[in-house]
C-alpha cells in the first residue's frame, strides 16, 4: 500500500506556498476610519493602538496613503460635536460624514470605494441605534426613516456604498426605496446581515464616544451568539431586501457563520473583524506574550478560509504594508 505522507508537501517554503488554498491581498482589506468634528489635531484612541479619530484633513492624508498602498476601500465613521435623541447630524448635509464624504470624493474620485457605515448610535445622545421610545425600547418602523434619509445624505455626499449596520428589520429595502426614489440607483448596499450583539464592539464605542444609556445593551436588535441558523434568515431576507453584499460580524467568533453564508449565497461577503479582536492582538502582544503580527495575519488568513471575500479591520494599513 501507498504510504500517505502530507509532510511531503509542507517540506519548503516555496512548496508550501505552491498549495495554499488560501491568499490574502491588499485587494481583500477595508480600513475603518474615524472623523470626528471640531477637533484641531487627531486624537488617539486609547482601547485601539495606532487608531485615531481623525480631522477633516488628516482623514483625507491616510486615505490618500491608503491608496497608493493599493487599498481598494475605506469604510466611514462619524463623531459628531452634538448628539440628540434621533441623531440628526447623521443626515445633516453638513454633518461631519457627509462634510468628509465630499473631501474625500474631491481627493480620491473614484480610486476607493467610499463606504459610510449607516446607523444613528454615533449621533444620539442615548446612543442606541434608533428611536428609544417610552418603554425603552428601540422604534423598527420608525428609526427606519431616519435611516431613508442618512442613506440620501450619503449617497448625495458622494459614497459609492452605504452599510446600514443597525439590525432594524426591513432597513435594507426601505434604504433601496429611499436611494432609488432620490436617484441614486447605482450606490450599492453592504448590509451588516449577520451582526451579533457582540461584547467585542467596546473599544469602537470609545472610538466614537457612545455609551448606551442606562447601562442599556443592544439585544434587542443585534443578534444572539447562541443563535447561528438565525444568521441565514437575516442574510436572506437583506438580498431579497435589494442587498448587494452582506456582511457577518464579529469574524473571529463567527468563523461557522462566515463559512455556512459562503456555501449559500453567491453575493460578496464581508467579514467585520471588530475592535475587540483588534485590541486583544495589541494587548496581548504588548505584554509579550503573543506575537501580534503573527497572530494578525493568521486571524486575516482565517477569516479568507473560513469564506469571506473582503475583511474589515483596523489591521488593513499595517497589512498593505507588509502585504507590497
Ligand atoms: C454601529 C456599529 C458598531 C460597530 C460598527 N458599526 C457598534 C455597535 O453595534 O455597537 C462596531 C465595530 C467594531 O467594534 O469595530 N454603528
Amino acid at each position: 500500500m501507498i504510504e500517505r505522507r502530507p509532510r511531503r508537501l509542507r517540506q519548503t517554503a516555496a512548496l508550501r506556498r505552491l498549495v495554499a488554498e488560501t491568499q490574502l491581498s491588499v485587494n481583500d482589506l477595508v480600513a475603518p476610519l474615524f472623523v470626528r468634528q471640531g477637533i484641531t489635531d487627531p486624537q488617539p484612541i486609547g482601547s485601539l493602538p495606532g487608531v485615531v479619530q481623525h480631522t477633516r484633513p488628516s482623514l483625507v492624508e491616510e486615505a490618500r496613503q491608503l491608496r497608493d498602498l493599493g487599498v481598494p476601500a475605506l469604510i466611514l465613521f462619524g463623531i459628531p460635536e452634538h448628539k440628540d435623541a434621533v441623531g440628526s447630524e447623521a443626515w445633516n448635509p453638513d454633518g461631519i460624514v457627509q462634510q468628509a464624504l465630499r473631501d474625500l470624493r474631491d481627493e480620491l474620485g473614484d480610486d476607493m470605494v467610499l463606504m459610510a457605515d449607516l446607523c444613528v448610535d454615533e449621533y444620539t445622545d442615548h446612543g442606541h441605534c434608533g428611536i428609544v421610545t417610552a418603554q425603552g425600547t428601540v422604534d423598527n418602523d420608525a428609526t427606519l426613516e431616519l435611516y431613508q434619509q442618512a442613506a440620501i445624505a450619503q449617497a448625495d455626499a458622494g459614497a459609492h456604498l452605504t452599510a446600514p449596520s443597525g439590525m432594524m428589520d426591513g432597513q435594507v429595502a426601505a434604504i433601496r426605496s429611499a436611494l432609488d426614489s432620490a436617484g441614486h440607483l447605482d450606490t450599492a448596499i453592504l448590509a451588516y446581515a449577520a451582526k451579533y450583539a457582540s461584547s467585542l464592539y467596546g473599544p469602537f464605542r470609545d472610538a466614537v464616544d457612545v455609551e448606551i444609556a442606562d447601562g442599556g445593551d443592544r439585544k434587542g436588535y443585534q443578534q444572539d451568539p447562541a443563535n447561528a441558523r438565525e444568521s441565514m434568515m437575516e442574510v436572506f431576507l437583506d438580498i431579497s431586501e435589494g442587498a448587494d453584499m452582506v456582511m457577518v460580524k464579529p469574524a473571529m467568533a463567527y468563523l461557522d457563520v462566515i463559512a455556512k453564508v459562503r456555501a449559500e449565497v453567491d453575493v460578496p461577503l464581508a467579514a467585520y473583524h471588530v475592535s475587540g479582536e483588534y485590541a486583544m492582538i495589541k494587548a496581548a502582544a504588548a505584554n509579550g506574550w503573543i506575537d501580534g503580527d503573527a497572530v494578525a495575519m493568521e486571524h486575516l488568513l482565517s477569516i479568507k478560509r473560513a469564506g469571506a471575500d473582503f475583511i474589515l479591520t483596523y489591521l488593513t494599513r499595517w497589512a498593505a504594508e507588509a502585504l507590497q
